[in-house]
């Protein structure tokens, strides 16, 4: 019951999270659209930056932006600060369900893990408040204002996280906590210091004073920041399909090469919004970086495997799989934390473990994404055997 339950409170927060995720990141893209697309009006006002017209779902709209402020505040002014609130609140509490409540610590740690679950929880909340002080303390601090030196030391140190946390955590778990030291970063710096900034400019307003101009700067850095973040926060976030990554011997490397990635990605628009054209060497590192990350995680076969093993049968690899695997994806699972076969995949037929070959390759033989956590201490020899069956057709009959 307790399992169940959990399932429908994961599938409710997961819910509301891609919900405000989508409502954060959709609304951060269409302003630095609209500021890139901004254009002298046809009679053009002295206090007007810009201006431009858009017709969108049966009507026309027309925007312009102030230089500096309008003189009189207008009565409804909206703000956008609650998309990045309810992302990181629904995302933080999924964090805890997904992976310290539900399944008693399989989904955070695995065989090969120095610490306990309790301890590495205390681990990941510590990394999301350290990584965060260290962030803000980097950048309020003289260096901050180095640009890019800042810049390179904030990296290095996320190659630090990326793979301290590897060690402790089972692969999945480790870049989920990467995933939200990142959107932890983000969500405060809206609310720690891009809002302030932007109150600063209310205030101002409202009493007719000029602004404080130290804090627009500021503000722009930490949102340059958001923006670079952007791309490979959401492929952590969808990491977990796609076990050659999380699940590779080197997987903080292929994380910190897949955030690379993302961010040359990022910068291409950027540069292109900035009025630039199309900078090649953008497509150029991202293109090229993806095409390594694929040959860096091939499978042994590409990379010169004998294909002279011997033929193993359907009889040698069903009790492997009996013992290994039907604890948890069968109809009836009889794993303490499992109500349901996980994804609704089970193997308690010759059928079933047929059709899923593939997926069971790649999950249990290239990489150890399964058994979950190898809490079922699946051996090298039985992966081997199992790989062996799958590469030579995955038949039943003898
Ligand atoms: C402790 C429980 C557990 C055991 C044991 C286990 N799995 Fe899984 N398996 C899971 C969970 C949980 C998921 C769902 C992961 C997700 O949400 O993406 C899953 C998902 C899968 C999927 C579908 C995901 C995909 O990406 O295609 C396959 C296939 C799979 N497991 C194969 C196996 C094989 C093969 C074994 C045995 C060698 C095994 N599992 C053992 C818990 C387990």
């Amino acid at each position: 019951m307790e399992a169940h339950l959990l399932e429908w409170v994961n599938l409710a927060i997961r819910w509301l999270h891609i919900i405000a995720g989508i409502a954060w990141i959709g609304s951060s893209f269409f302003f630095m659209w609209l500021d890139s697309h901004l254009e002298p009006g046809e009679t053009p006002k002295e206090d007007i930056e810009g201006e431009l017209w858009m017709v969108h779902s049966g009507g026309f709209y027309q925007v312009e932006k102030f230089k500096v402020a309008p003189t009189k505040m207008p009565k409804t002014l909206h703000w956008f600060k609650w998309e990045a609130a309810v992302t990181w609140i629904s995302g933080i509490s999924l964090l805890l369900v997904a992976f310290y409540l539900t399944g008693r610590g399989v989904f955070l740690i695995d065989g090969s893990s120095p610490v306990s679950a309790p301890i590495a929880m205390g681990i990941g909340i510590a990394t999301l408040v350290v990584g965060w002080l260290v962030y803000d303390g980097i950048y309020r601090s003289p260096l901050g204002k180095t640009g890019n030196l800042a810049a390179a030391i904030s990296f290095v140190l996320l190659v630090v996280a990326a793979y301290f946390l590897s060690e402790i955590f089972s692969g999945r778990a480790a870049y989920i906590h990467v995933g939200a030291l990142m959107g932890t970063i983000m969500a405060f710096n809206v609310w720690a210091v891009i809002i302030p900034s932007q109150q600063n400019l209310v205030n101002a307003t409202l009493a007719g004073k000029p602004r404080d101009l130290s804090m627009g700067p500021k503000a722009k850095q930490r949102s340059v920041h958001n923006n670079y973040m952007t791309l490979p926060v959401i492929f952590i976030m969808v990491s977990g399909h796609y076990p050659s990554t999380f699940g590779h011997e080197m997987n903080w490397l292929v994380l910190i090469g897949l955030a690379i990635v993302g961010a040359t990605t990022r910068h291409y628009f950027n540069l292109r919004n900035a009025g630039a054209g199309f900078k090649g060497w953008t497509w150029g590192v991202s293109v090229a970086g993806m095409a390594a990350l694929i040959v860096y995680t091939a499978p042994a076969m590409l990379q010169g495997e004998a294909d002279d093993a011997p033929r193993v049968t359907y009889a040698q690899i069903q009790p492997i799989v009996a013992e290994r695997c039907t604890v948890c994806h069968s109809a009836t699972p009889t794993q303490a934390g499992f109500s349901v076969a996980p994804l609704g995949v089970v193997f308690d037929q010759p059928q079933d473990i047929q059709a899923m070959a593939d997926r069971i390759k790649v999950l249990s033989v290239t990489t150890q994404a399964m058994p979950l956590g190898n809490l079922t201490s699946m051996t090298e020899e039985e992966r081997r055997l199992v790989g062996n069956w799958i590469d030579a057709g995955a038949k039943i009959e003898q």
